[in-house]
């Protein structure tokens, strides 16, 4: 199984979307049972709450529904059992390199470094924004979703198409 974690501030915004986002895809790509996904915030503010109305909207519009998930913050176990944690932002990723014992940086990335010909560093906030906001991270997590998957196709599933699904 290849675990990947998503995570933001606060885990109802970006990260829940780029989760929703990502199995969607994985679902249409592959078996669901090879990549497990989950998300987290490097907060505990919002910790047991579903995704943001607005972030639930735009996942809905886009396909996805992520009304189930509830927000928690990340643990330290997460750098053990996740080997692709992915950061939306500097700020996240400065965070996590705090909480993370160094044997395991390697994991840690920024997600938009899947998504190289959008040009952008990060998933914007969009907490205090306008539904533009929350349209935008759809389009970047969506775009950085496609190249994670390319990426752990490559380093996990390579030759291995017997573990495709039809349409993949
Ligand atoms: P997220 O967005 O990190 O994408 O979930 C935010 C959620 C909450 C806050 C900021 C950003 N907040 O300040 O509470």
């Amino acid at each position: 199984m290849v675990n990947v974690l998503f995570v933001c501030l606060g885990n109802i915004c970006r990260s829940p979307t780029a989760q929703g986002v990502f199995e969607h895809l994985v679902r249409e790509r592959w078996w669901r049972d090879r990549v497990f996904a989950d998300s987290a915030g490097t907060i505990d503010f919002h910790a047991g709450s579903p995704p943001d109305p607005r972030a639930q909207a735009a996942a809905r519009a886009y396909g996805v529904d992520i009304s189930g998930q509830r927000a928690r913050q990340v643990r330290l176990d997460d750098f053990e059992r996740f080997q692709y944690i992915l950061a939306m932002d500097a700020e996240n990723l400065r965070d996590l390199r705090q909480l993370c014992p160094p044997h395991r940086h390697e994991r840690l990335r920024l997600f938009c470094e899947y998504a190289p010909g959008l040009k952008v560093r990060a998933v914007p906030d969009p907490y205090y924004g306008g539904k533009e906001g929350f349209d935008r991270v759809i389009r970047i997590v969506e775009a950085a979703s496609r190249g994670l998957i390319e990426a752990i196709e490559a380093e996990h599933f390579a030759g291995r198409a017997e573990g495709r699904s039809q349409r993949g």
